[in-house]
Formats: C-alpha cells, structure tokens, sequence
C-alpha cells in the first residue's frame, strides 16, 4: 500500500506543536485586531488546513474570504504568479490579514499584496504558518509567523509536492528522491 509517510525523511513539525502554534497565533491576533474591522484573506490551496485551524483560535468577530493564485511552473521551482480565483467581497476600508501556509521567495505575497493595496484597505498584515527566510528574493516580512525554517523541501498540512502530501496531518521533509527522479 502506498503509504505517504514512507516518502517523508523527517518530521519537521508533530501535529502538538502544529496546535500551540495555531493557538498562540489566534490568541495575538484576537488581541491586535480587537478594535478592527478584520478580514482574513486565506490563500489557496496550500494554507486552507492552517487557516481553518488559527481561525478556530481567534475569538473576536471576525470576516474569512478565499482566493486562489499559483506560481507556474510544477515541483519545487516557482514560476510567474498568476491569479486563480478572486475574493468574492470589496474590501476597500478593512483591515486584511493574508494567511498563507510558507513565505518563501516572497514572490506569491508581492503579488498578492500589490494586489490587494489597489483596493484601498485600511491596513494589510500578513500571518505565515512558515517561514523560509534563505530563499527571500522579494523584500518581504510577515507580521505573524508560525516557524521559521531551513530551506528544505516540505509538504503536508496544506503544503504539497505536485498536489500531493496535502493531507498530512503534520509537516514534513520531503525525501530528495521523491522529486529528484
Ligand atoms: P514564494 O512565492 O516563493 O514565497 O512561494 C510561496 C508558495 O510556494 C507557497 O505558497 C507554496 O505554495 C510554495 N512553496 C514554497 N516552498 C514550499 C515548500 O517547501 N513546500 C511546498 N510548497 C512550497
Ligand atoms: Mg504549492
């Protein structure tokens, strides 16, 4: 049976350590943004499992919409970003939180960022769950960050290698010969 813990090399993040991150992150959020007019902006696919998940921790009112891009280019290079699927909502005078599942390049986030700064919100923060800073090529942060990591290849907890390992419950490091074959 095809099992995919046999393609991961170790875990770099258990499913209990994955829970307090979340938590935390939902606790400081709940406090930053009490006297706001939040809306968190849920990158797809790959931040959907964590976004559900720091959104369930956060305890002040507080809006969720989705939108979809993707860098082209397949396996672990990134390519040109485009958009997928749009918000659904204006957000002209909110105050945004992007959640997204890794900051890597930080190429995805300028382009969403730019994107989003066209519409006029009162303010835009970002909340990764990680955070790969070796790889920055675009002057990016994020405000909130779940942990930072070397720059290794990981999947699962939304992350995937070619829409795989996205159901994983926690996060892994992908063996090299998984996608180096
Ligand atoms: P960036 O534009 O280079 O910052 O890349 C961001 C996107 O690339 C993320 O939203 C992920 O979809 C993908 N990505 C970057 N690093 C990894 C990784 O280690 N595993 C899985 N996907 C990754
Ligand atoms: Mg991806």
């Amino acid at each position: 049976m095809a099992d995919m813990k046999n393609d991961i090399a170790y875990v770099l993040a258990n499913e209990a350590e994955i829970e307090e991150i979340c938590e935390q992150l939902g606790t400081k959020i709940s406090e930053d943004y009490k006297d706001k007019n939040v809306i968190i902006v849920s990158v797809l696919k790959g931040a959907f499992v964590f976004c559900a998940d720091v959104f369930r921790h956060i305890t002040i009112p507080c809006a969720i919409d989705f939108m979809a891009i993707s860098s082209y280019g397949s396996g672990t290079t990134p390519g040109a970003v485009r958009l997928i699927k749009d918000l659904g909502v204006d957000i002209a005078g909110m105050d945004v939180l992007i959640v997204e599942d890794i900051l890597d390049s930080g190429k995805s986030l300028s382009y969403t960022i730019e994107l989003l700064k066209a519409r006029k919100p009162a303010s835009i923060k970002i909340c990764t769950l990680l955070d790969k800073p070796d790889r920055r090529q675009a002057d990016i942060t994020a405000d909130y960050v779940g942990k930072v990591i070397p720059d290794e290849f990981v999947v699962g907890y939304g992350l995937d290698y070619d829409e795989k390992y996205r159901n994983l419950p926690y996060i892994g490091v992908l063996k090299p010969e998984v996608y180096s074959d």
